[in-house]
Formats: C-alpha cells, sequence, structure tokens
C-alpha cells in the first residue's frame, strides 16, 4: 500500500558509534530513510550489517555505550532529542516493536494479561477491569485460543508461536502507527512462520500501522514490502521500490545478495545467496567502498572513495561508483 504525503519517519545521517576497549566501532553509518504512514519498508543485509542497531536507536533502544547522532522525526517530533518521559509514551505507544525472541519484550515473571494491561494503562488511564477486557480482546484478535485462561497464564507457558502472538498483542495494544519487526519469525518453524507473517499483515491491513521488517527471508520480503533498503557494512548500499532492488537492481552487492550476478531469475529464492568472503570490519574500516574485496566490479577508483548514495531515478538510490553501468544490465525488466 503505497500512499502520498509527509512521511511518518523521516531519518537523516543516523550514526550509533560503540566506543570498545579495542576502538570505536561504527554499526551504523549515515543511514537514511522516511517511511509513510501504512508503507512496509523491509531492511535487507548480512549479519552485523547493522540492521537491529539503526532499529534499536530509532527506538532509542540503544544500549548505552553506543553514541548516537543525526536525526530522527516521527510523528512530528524529533525522537533523538526528545526527553525521556514523552519517549517512553512514544515507545509501546505510537511506536513498537517486535522482536525475534518474544522473552525480550515479555516479563516471565507477571502473567501475560497482566504484562497487556500495563502496557495498555502506561499510556491511557483506563480503570483496570477496562484494561484487562481489552487485553483479552487483544489476545483473542491475534489468534491466541482462550484468552481469558491465557490471559492469567505466565509466558513459559505459551508455546513459542503463541508467545509470539502474545508479543505482538502487547506492541499492537495502544495501536502503534509504526511497528518494527526484527526478524519476528525467525525462531519460529516454518508453518507457524507463516501465520506469524499473516497475522502481522492483518494487523498493519486493519490499523492502518507502517512497518519496517527486518529480515532474511526475501520471499517474505517480495510477499509484503512497499520498498526494501539493503545494508552492508554499516551502510545503505541501495534503496528503492521493490521491484526497483529485486528487477532494477543497480548495486553490485544488492545482485551479489539476491544470487542475481549474473541474471535475477527468479522471486523464488528463498534467502539471501551466501557472497564469497567476509563482511567489512567495523572497527578498522578500508578505504573506500566497503564491498570492493568481495565485489566482482571492482576498481581502482573503489579503493579511492567512498561512492555517495546517488539518486538512479526517482525513489531509487544506489552507493556504486558502477551503479551508471548497471542500468538495464541483466536483472529481469
Ligand atoms: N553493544 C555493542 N558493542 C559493540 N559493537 C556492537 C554492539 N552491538 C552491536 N555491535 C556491532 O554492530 C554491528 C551491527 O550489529 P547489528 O546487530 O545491527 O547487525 P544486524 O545487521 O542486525 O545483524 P543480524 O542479521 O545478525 O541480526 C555488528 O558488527 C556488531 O558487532
Ligand atoms: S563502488 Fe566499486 S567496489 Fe563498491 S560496489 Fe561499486 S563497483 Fe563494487
Ligand atoms: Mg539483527
Amino acid at each position: 500500500m503505497r500512499q502520498t504525503g509527509q512521511p511518518l519517519l523521516e531519518v537523516r545521517d543516523l550514526n550509533v558509534t560503540f566506543k570498545t576497549n579495542a576502538g570505536h566501532v561504527r554499526a551504523a553509518s549515515d543511514i537514511s530513510m522516511s517511511v509513510r504512514a501504512g508503507e512496509t519498508l523491509s531492511i535487507v543485509g548480512e549479519s552485523g550489517s547493522g540492521k537491529s542497531v539503526t532499529a534499536l536507536a530509532i527506538m532509542r533502544l540503544h544500549p548505552r555505550s553506543a553514541d548516537v547522532t543525526g536525526s530522527v522525526q516521527f510523528d512530528g517530533q524529533d525522537l533523538l532529542t526528545l526527553d525521556e518521559e514523552p519517549m517512553r509514551a512514544v515507545r509501546g505507544g505510537t511506536m513498537a516493536m517486535i522482536f525475534q525472541d518474544p522473552m525480550t519484550a515479555l516479563n516471565p515473571v507477571f502473567t501475560v494479561g497482566d504484562q497487556i494491561v500495563e502496557m495498555i494503562r502506561a499510556h491511557e488511564k483506563v480503570p483496570k477491569r477496562i484494561a484487562h477486557d481489552r487485553a483479552v480482546e487483544m489476545l483473542a484478535s491475534v489468534g491466541v485460543p482462550e484468552p481469558a485462561r491465557r490471559a492469567k497464564q505466565y509466558p513459559h507457558e505459551f508455546s513459542g508461536g503463541m508467545r509470539q502472538r502474545a508479543m505482538i498483542a502487547m506492541a499492537i495494544a495502544n495501536s502503534p502507527k509504526l511497528l518494527i519487526a526484527d526478524e519476528p519469525t525467525t525462531a519460529l518453524d516454518v508453518t507457524i512462520q507463516a501465520q506469524v507473517i499473516e497475522l502481522i499483515k492483518e494487523v498493519q491491513k486493519a490499523t492502518g500501522a507502517a512497518l519496517i521488517l527486518i529480515t532474511h527471508d526475501l520471499g517474505l520480503v517480495a510477499g509484503v514490502s512497499d520498498r526494501v533498503q539493503v545494508m552492508y557494512g554499516s551502510r545503505v548500499m541501495e534503496t528503492g521500490a521493490l521491484d526497483d532492488i529485486f528487477y532494477r537492481s543497480v548495486n553490485p552487492y544488492t545482485r551479489a545478495l539476491l544470487g542475481s550476478i549474473p541474471d535475477v531469475s527468479s522471486r523464488t529464492r528463498d534467502r539471501l545467496k551466501a557472497i564469497p568472503g567476509s563482511p567489512p570490519s567495523l572497527l578498522r574500516p578500508i578505504s573506500g567502498c566497503p564491498f570492493r574485496p568481495r565485489c566482482e566490479m571492482a576498481i581502482d577508483r573503489c579503493a579511492e572513495s567512498l561512492p555517495e548514495l546517488a539518486v538512479v531515478e526517482p525513489g531509487h538510490w544506489s552507493r556504486c561508483h558502477r551503479s551508471e553501468e548497471l542500468i538495464g544490465v541483466g536483472g529481469v525488466k
């Protein structure tokens, strides 16, 4: 669902740096993105490319050891300069996160129902009984059977898939405008994965929420995304509409990731392709393009300077010195 109007989320030049004993680790570099109401943006990239760090920094859930700069405009507020109290109203209120491991969000010592009640009451002054009824409704809406009984149970009494549903109920308890899902189904078995994705899509349709989906699952990306952002070595390498990335990519990293060199041949490949070589060190970045040691198209210029993230066509951006040569070359039209 693509919509017009002002973006709901506008991230500009976000940088996240960890100060470690070994030195500074730049885990997210100059990240920009915008997400409109109701839209789904998927973020893909190899392990360690900075996807989770970016999502956590947007929600200001990053570790204290991280230094964050840039700007995160969300729903009319600059989140990076917001005081902690109004930020708490945003988190779990207008913006909520779904994690890979539900126990990141659920507390083992409280019942599932009580946790949803707390989440509702942290954002809205409603009597406990009403919040409880709403919590049971939320559990029912995410497909938890016997919701009144299950509300009285503890997270460990739920199966993995049910726990994921409970976490989603908690995330949507206050009708967020933006949901950020970080590998929401990776830990689940395949049939449950499909159900949970279906649920997230239903929730999005019912609430009109925007969704940022972080995933390694390309089938999922193809099925749900309006736009896709590809990350490598802490940076955005390419961003565009789903078809710009799947069929008209002009970035060697994206193409390698999708298994599309020399040709993008099918959408059925499920996972990101393993690319020979290793991801770059974020502690000691090399000069020029971070993908250079693994890139089949690297030339001398790639060692000399880092390519800018440049416009290919409206809405489609790529970071590569040779992007222009790839326009209309290879890929399926
Ligand atoms: N607390 C931390 N201290 C130092 N470095 C960190 C810390 N957290 C993350 N990093 C580094 O930041 C980089 C980006 O990590 P991030 O978790 O965002 O990767 P990711 O793209 O989400 O990977 P995955 O697909 O495996 O989840 C990694 O190189 C990681 O080692
Ligand atoms: S800038 Fe050079 S090394 Fe980097 S992706 Fe483009 S061609 Fe490859
Ligand atoms: Mg991650």
